[in-house]
């Protein structure tokens, strides 16, 4: 059994005072939720202000993003070892939004990848194909090609800490979520192109679908036998809303 997991991707919003509420209300809330793992991922300023509200808690927390490099003269940039040293757990690598905005290749979303296992952080690495490439029949194409770029650096055993998540980007932000089945048929290709190199690795693998989840949809989306949990935007910006997906994780 693959213990669920529900991450929140708070992308670039909240205040101090906002980040305190907001993870204030979620351990609140925390009782009805059983055993999935729960983390959150904030902007990396108001790291310090979670990692105080949350350390003890059952919530873990990571970055969104981390340099490939380790350290020197890359102004702006932020170490996955800065990252440990703050106590995350986790980093989200490859997000379409740092794939799309900041030109994010395959390559350096593997460098990156490798660069947060090298200190000891769990990848979330996000896979998922735009709409005109869904469109174009190219979503298996597009989703193999980003998991490859990665397997090819890092070697599928890697895999073994890391997580994914298939974030196809026309349902990021549009509240245009995939279907349950949808989401599945993808889910279900990407644990199946890992098992052809390591059918054990393949199916401890977590996989987590993000794109516009909300209480209403969670349910049905982590009852598909392939999602593994979620990578949620903006409902893990609201406690009720969060705690509610978390609650449907299981
Ligand atoms: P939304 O849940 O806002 O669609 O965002 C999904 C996402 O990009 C999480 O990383």
């Amino acid at each position: 059994m693959r213990r669920p997991v529900v991450a929140g991707n708070w992308k670039m919003n909240g205040t101090q005072a906002e980040a305190a509420a907001l993870v204030g209300g979620i351990e609140q809330g925390l009782a009805g939720v059983r055993h999935a793992e729960l983390l959150v991922c904030p902007p990396f300023v108001l790291i310090p202000v979670v990692a105080e509200w949350l350390g003890g808690s059952r919530i873990a927390w990571g970055g969104q993003n981390l340099s490939a490099h380790k350290s020197g003269a890359y102004t702006g940039e932020v170490s996955g070892a800065m990252l440990r040293d703050f106590g995350c757990s986790h980093v989200i690598v490859g997000h379409s939004e740092r794939r799309a905005l900041y030109g994010e290749g395959d390559e350096v979303v593997a460098e990156k990848f490798r660069a947060a296992q090298n200190v000891g952080l769990v990848p979330i690495l996000c896979v998922g194909e735009t709409l005109a490439e869904r469109e174009a029949g190219e979503t298996e194409a597009v989703i193999a090609r980003q998991l490859d770029a990665v397997v090819h650096l890092a070697g599928v055993a890697a895999m073994d800490s890391a997580i994914i998540a298939y974030e196809p980007v026309w349902a990021i932000g549009t509240g245009k979520t995939a279907t349950p089945a949808q989401a599945q048929a993808v889910h279900a290709f990407i644990r199946q192109r890992l098992a052809q190199l390591s059918a054990t690795v393949a199916e401890r693998l977590r996989i987590l679908y993000g794109g516009s989840v909300k209480a209403a949809n969670a349910q049905e989306l982590f009852g598909q036998p392939d999602i593994d949990g979620g990578l949620i935007g903006g409902a893990s910006l609201d406690a009720g809303e969060f705690l509610a997906i978390c609650r449907a994780a299981g």
